[in-house]
Formats: C-alpha cells, structure tokens, sequence
C-alpha cells in the first residue's frame, strides 16, 4: 500500500519566510511513508507517523483549520465501555504532551479539538458537542465536546453513533457526517484542513468530497492500512454516482 513514488508537495512559502531548503531538513523521509494515492485536486495525504515530528515539516499557519482528535489518556480500549469494539491497541494509555499543542497552534489559524475537556486548554465560548442522543443509562459517554478557537456561539450536532457508518474500522471512529457539519460550518471550499490523528479516516473521506486540501498524520499503521482501504472504497462509491 505503501506508495513511494508520490512526491511531497511543498508548502508554499509566507512572504519573508525562509528559504525551502531550510523549512524542510529531512522532506526527503515523509514521501516514503506518504499513503497518499490523489496528488490533484482536492490534495489528500496520509502520513504514518508521529504527528510532532510532522508538523514540523510545515511553516508558520499553513493549514486553514486543524480538525484534530488526540488520545483523552482514558485508555478507553481496555475502559470496557467501547464493548465488542474495544481492542488491545495501547494508543490512549497517554495524552498528547505541551509540544503537540505547541506545534499545533503554529501550523494552524483554527483549531477544533475534540475531547478538548481532558486538555489544558483556555476558555472557549465556541465549543461544540456531539450529542449521540442516547438514553441515559449507556455505559459510553452520551455526548462529546470539542473545544474550538471560533468566536461565535456554540454548536450541537446530533446523531446517534448506530446510525452512523456502516463500516467500522476503528474503536474510537468519528461519523463521517460528523466532519461534514464541521465543514459545512467552520471552513470554507477550497481550505487546507489538517487531522493529526487520522484513525478510521473519517475525517479525509469528508474532506475530499467536500473539496477540502487534507494532509493527515497517524502513527499506526495498521489503521493507516484500513484507514486508506476505507478512503479509496468512498471514492469509488462516489464516482460511481
Ligand atoms: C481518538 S483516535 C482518532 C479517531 C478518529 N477521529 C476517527 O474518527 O477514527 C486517536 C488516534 O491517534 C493515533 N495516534 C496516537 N498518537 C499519535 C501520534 N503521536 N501521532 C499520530 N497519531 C497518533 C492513534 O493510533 C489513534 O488511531
């Protein structure tokens, strides 16, 4: 799956910034690990890897908005409260560290951060919630918030995570249609958007139908594997309509 030949594409630069040679030291180690099959446009690139090391890759606010979804460190596979879908993947046992938010906020002009409740963060009017509208007895959480850079009022989207897609790929996997509310609201067509932590993809498959740029990080690759399997699928689905 591993495509090697892709090319990276170059950051444009900010006027005054340094020159490419600089900005990418070790550029030449990201195109070998770049899942990437689509380098027109929209652009849609997969990386396996540690998103810090990534990001440093790119300059100063070069993504429009980061829709990101780090680990809680709730270690929710193992929690019980996922049920059958739970796994022994350890991802969650820790949360990101200052340097992942730092590298974060300079890449990116906005920011939405889900399970942005479990990170030191600072006070939001524009938080969003996603209320799984379940009764009030489920052993998962009913809702869940992100916190978000946006000066405006807060957002709730609703939708039951049964209702959700038909294929699951990942213990923690955000609707689809989750990120297509976020794109209908905070991003306009064309922008670059980033996901640090890919997952299931759900994230770039909205992305790329609503013509959104993504470039996108994980660090396992396993999920990368399915994660591209599932990208490729939607594509297909929607060329065929
Ligand atoms: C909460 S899940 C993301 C779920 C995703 N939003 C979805 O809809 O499927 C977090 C993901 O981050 C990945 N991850 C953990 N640490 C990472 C890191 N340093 N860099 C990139 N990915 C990482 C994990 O493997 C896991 O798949």
């Amino acid at each position: 799956m591993i495509n090697s030949s892709i090319e990276l594409r170059q950051p444009e630069l900010e006027p005054n910034s340094e020159p490419e040679a600089e900005l990418f030291p070790s550029a030449q180690v990201l195109p070998m690990q770049c899942y990437a099959p689509f380098s027109g446009s929209p652009l849609s690139e997969l990386y396996n890897m540690d998103c810090v090391v990534g990001m440093k890759h790119y300059p100063d606010k070069y993504f429009d908005l980061a829709i990101v979804d780090p680990p809680y460190g709730i270690d929710i596979n193992s929690s019980g409260r996922l049920g059958h879908y739970g796994g022994k993947k350890k991802w969650d046992n820790t949360k990101p560290l200052v340097e992942y938010f730092t590298e974060l906020f300079r890449v990116s002009k906005n920011q939405i951060i889900w399970g942005g409740n479990y990170f030191d963060l600072p006070p939001t009017r524009c938080f969003i919630i996603w209320d799984k509208q379940q009764p009030e007895d489920v052993s998962f959480a009913s809702c869940e918030y992100a916190w978000t850079s946006f000066n405006e009022s807060a957002k709730t989207f609703y939708m039951r995570p049964q209702n959700a897609d038909i294929i699951r790929i990942h213990p923690t996997q955000k609707p689809e249609k989750l990120y297509n509310w976020i794109l209908s609201k905070y991003a306009e067509k064309g922008q670059r958007v980033l996901d640090t932590h890919v997952g299931s993809g759900s994230s770039r498959i909205a992305c790329y139908l609503n013509g959104f740029d993504f470039v996108g990080f994980e660090i396992d690759e396993d999920y990368c594997q399915s994660s591209e399997k599932r990208f490729r699928n939607a594509i297909k689905q929607q060329r065929l309509f």
